[in-house]
């Protein structure tokens, strides 16, 4: 099994599906990898219904993941079983995956009391949705206390994505809403929010130049937020307990990439290249089909191959765009090669890793840790930090020495 799910599946135990029995209800809560994270599935106490067995295997599922924790409880499941009183499981599934796939999270920062806006917002909380405020073009609202308070997520519709855009810039220029020092805080959270998008561009259509150019600009955007104040990395970051997304990701690998670029005092146009490699360095997934990257239980040998593929994807894409230079495809090409050679895709051993892999490397696996995981067993920056020091040798030493210095300024 490779390295990258050998680690995120620690500390859970798999189970067959098979398993679970029908009409029982479940001592202990359910996890399910997903786009190659564990995040919880059915929560303890919930009723394990035939509906929600038939969509598990609809979706390909046969491996579901418990935590370590609840091992004797689920010993215990199989000695007392209780009928079905609810069909809730199977539904609240189903509504989940459908919700995911059709909104937009949003950054809770940007939701400010008073603000107009012409879009609706909603609460995706584990698996329930609800409207939070109603709005639209024709009939725009003002954000409420209500919104603040919001438990979970705040999404918006796909297709409202332009209008939360403009709300964002608008945000930035009106000066009566904000404090001076809200507005910097804010400039960095619409940086990470532009970023994302252009990124989630970038994934469904990766020949685009326009989008290349965006990207361009809101690299040196970051750059400029973090030289003028080291704390916006903190804001640039989307934090932990959040749903993963690999756009959302591939601009936490760029901020935290940029952020050690200059911790390490590297030259502008390093950083700038450093951080172009980083923001784009999975954009070979969007080659991988979908069902493999979200595919639930064990990957068969060529579906690993097929996830791995992605790092010569993405040289092939970034090779077509011509403005891109020669350095910004190291992080594309080495984030997932270890010094010690056990990486991939070229097992590249010392220094045959260049400076903009390695960093590249530390970003990609310390966020790994820290943003991809379900609420309960998210670790904390200062664990997340211990593993990626654990793996001995695999990472840069003096690289992580001053990656551990630049995020223990900012905490
Ligand atoms: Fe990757
Ligand atoms: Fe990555």
């Amino acid at each position: 099994m490779p390295t990258e799910y050998k680690e995120i599946v620690e500390g859970y135990k798999s189970v067959q599906v098979e398993k679970l029995i029908s009409g029982t209800r479940l001592g202990f809560d359910v996890y399910i990898r997903d786009g190659g994270i564990i995040k919880i599935l059915f929560n303890k106490g919930m009723v394990f219904t035939n509906a929600a067995k038939e969509i598990l295997s609809e979706k390909g599922i046969s491996e579901v993941f418990i935590s370590g924790r609840d091992v004797s409880e689920f010993n215990l499941y199989f000695s007392k079983h209780k009928p079905p009183s609810d069909e809730s499981t199977a539904t609240v599934f189903k509504k989940y995956s459908f919700y995911k796939e059709k909104h937009h999270p949003i950054d809770k920062t940007l939701i400010i009391a008073g603000a107009k806006i012409n879009f609706s917002l909603f609460a995706l909380n584990r698996f329930t949705f609800e409207t939070i405020i109603e709005a639209s073009e024709g009939s725009p609202a003002a954000i409420d206390e209500k919104a603040l308070n919001v438990t979970g997520d705040i999404v918006i519709k796909q297709q409202d994505i332009p209008l939360y855009h403009e709300y964002l810039n608008s945000l930035l220029t009106s000066s009566n809403i904000i404090s001076k020092t809200e507005h910097t805080n804010l400039k960095a959270v619409a940086i990470k929010e532009n970023s994302k998008m252009i990124i989630k561009d970038l994934l469904d259509n990766p020949r685009s130049g326009a989008k290349i150019k965006e990207s361009n600009i809101l690299v040196n955007n970051m750059i400029d937020c973090i030289m003028e104040k080291k704390d916006a990395i903190y804001d640039l970051l989307s934090l932990r307990n959040h749903d993963y997304y690999t756009y959302t990701h591939s601009v936490n690998v760029a901020v935290l990439s940029v952020g050690l670029g200059i911790a390490i005092e590297l030259k502008r146009d390093n950083v700038e290249k450093l951080g172009m490699g980083a923001m784009l360095h999975d954009i070979g997934k969007s080659a991988v089909p979908h069902e493999i990257l979200n595919k639930q239980g064990k990957l068969t040998d060529p579906e690993y191959r097929a996830i791995q593929s992605h790092v010569i994807e993405g040289e092939k894409i970034i090779r077509d765009h011509k403005e891109i230079s020669e350095e910004s495809l190291h992080p594309v090409l080495q984030h997932h090669e270890k010094l010690t050679g056990k990486g991939y895709p070229f097992k590249l051993t010392g220094s045959e890793i260049k400076l903009f892999g390695r960093i590249t490397a530390i970003a990609d696996c310390y966020d790994a840790l820290t943003t991809q995981r379900p609420y309960k067993s998210a670790f904390t920056p200062f664990y997340a930090l211990s593993l990626v020091s654990k793996e001995t040798g695999d990472y840069d030493s003096d690289l992580l020495k001053a990656f551990i210095k630049m995020l223990g300024k900012i905490k």
